[in-house]
């Protein structure tokens, strides 16, 4: 097979005007080859309100697929327009390369499972799990059997004959998903599952489901608003927007290489660089990330190698999180950077202690990296914040001549090592 037509098969997202290219490349493949679900220019408008603009993704066969965004950002949507709930007011949906755009839910070979299981609480879960098969007039011994098969995969071998009343949280979880499993779609849909589940229970259960998906083989499509759990479970994730995809990628593409300011404040810690304090620490007018953990304390003796950049500053606050601690440290060419560091040795009066003092931020030149600034930030939407994150210094900054939107992502690189790192003169 010649190189080209694998890459052309690559489950990727595209930018908004690939849409032609993309169909082309759905219609001229066959059988395995097709992705599980694709979505060629899908929008979704509800009167005034544009929840879904123009999406275009391609989730192949087997994936663990997820879809993370904030509240109101379009994902329940986009799930319902893939099990056929809603249609789109544009674009198409193909499933395997059918087009389904025009199907009921009953004719699409996807199941959903909802955040509140809907189970009926006066079955039992022997029959919750079955009653699908019941109503495609499946035989009995045929019946029992994949209802065996489905408690088998969510490990609840011997809850047969228990009501919903009498089973625990997860529990519950696991005989939704059972019930969706039963049927034996291609396509697992999953709207936030876990979120009436407390912390600990919701990490079990996403490595539970993990371990189900990768058993069972089966293309699952998870929406969710929570990073970690998208980091942790996914092949790949699509951050949403108000309705659009800003990125798609692996788990570390989307943390280590965010694509806008929104993805590197969404996922993860924002720490940006823009204006004139860009310029001063990394020699280049543009919006630059560095994560936390890329970042080293030092003395504020201490220079960096050819390799790294420096920023000097001072502790203003200091955040003990047991494990680690969380700097925040303003800088002395203006606006903050959080630093995170592992509490190795380190007990929490001696990481409290460092408040107030000069240092050094030294991290590698790999790890700060150009992020499109054309749409807004985490920070700027409405009644949200996170953490003692503090951008007002940066948001008051005029607006850099920075290409905005997809096209803007490839365009620019961090400067060379030549460079000039002005900040290092002061201390
Ligand atoms: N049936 C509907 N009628 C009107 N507006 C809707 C409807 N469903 C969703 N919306 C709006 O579409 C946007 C996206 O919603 P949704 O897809 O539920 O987001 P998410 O699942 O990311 O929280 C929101 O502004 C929401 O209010
Ligand atoms: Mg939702």
């Amino acid at each position: 097979m010649a190189l080209e037509s694998v890459e052309e098969m690559e489950p990727r997202a595209m930018v908004p005007g690939e849409s032609a290219r993309s169909r082309r490349s759905v219609e001229g493949r066959h059988g395995e080859d097709l992705p599980a679900v694709s979505l060629v220019g899908v929008s979704k408008r509800f009167g005034e309100v544009t929840a879904v603009e123009r999406v275009d993704l391609e989730i192949a066969d087997g994936e663990f697929f997820s879809m993370l965004g904030p509240s109101g950002s379009g994902k329940t949507t986009t799930l319902r327009l893939i099990a056929g709930f809603e249609l789109p007011t544009t674009g198409r949906i193909l499933l395997k390369g059918r087009d389904v755009t025009n199907l009921p839910p009953f004719e699409r070979d996807v199941n959903t499972v909802f955040q509140d299981y809907a189970l009926f609480p006066h079955l039992n879960v022997a029959d919750n799990i079955g009653y699908g098969l019941v109503i495609r007039k499946v035989g009995r011994p045929e019946r029992e059997r994949r209802v065996q098969d489905a408690l088998r995969m969510v490990r609840l071998e011997g809850y047969e004959r228990r009501r919903p009343a009498q089973l625990s949280g997860g529990q519950r979880q696991r005989v939704a998903l059972a019930r969706a499993l039963v049927n034996r779609p291609r396509v697992l849909l999953l709207d936030e599952p876990l979120g009436a589940l407390d912390l600990k229970l919701r990490e079990e259960m996403q490595i539970e489901i993990k371990a189900i998906q990768a058993e069972v083989g089966i293309t699952f499509i998870y929406v969710t608003h929570d990073q970690e759990e998208a980091l942790t479970m996914s092949d790949r994730i699509a951050v949403f927007d108000h309705g659009r995809i800003e990125q798609v990628g692996s788990p570390a593409d989307v943390y280590e290489r965010p694509a806008t300011r929104f993805v590197a404040g969404f996922v993860g810690t924002p720490n940006l660089l823009r204006g004139d304090v860009a310029a001063a620490i990394v020699g280049a007018r543009g919006t630059f990330t560095v994560r936390p953990e890329k970042i080293r304390l030092a003395d504020p003796a201490a220079t960096p190698t050819g390799d790294e950049f420096m920023a000097p500053g001072h502790i203003r606050e200091v955040v003990y999180l047991g494990p680690d601690t969380r700097y925040h440290v303003a800088l002395d060419a203006g606006g903050e950077l959080v630093v995170t560091q592992q509490n190795l040795a380190t007990s929490s009066m001696e990481a409290l202690a460092t408040q107030g003092r000069p240092v050094r931020l030294i991290w590698q030149r790999q790890h700060c990296l150009p992020v499109a600034d054309g749409g807004r930030s985490v920070e700027e939407e409405p009644g949200r914040s996170r953490g003692s994150w503090h951008s007002s210094h940066w948001r008051r900054s005029p607006s850099l001549p920075v290409a905005a939107g997809p096209a803007a992502r490839r365009t620019r690189a961090c400067p060379p090592r030549s460079a000039p790192a002005k900040a290092s003169s002061t201390s």
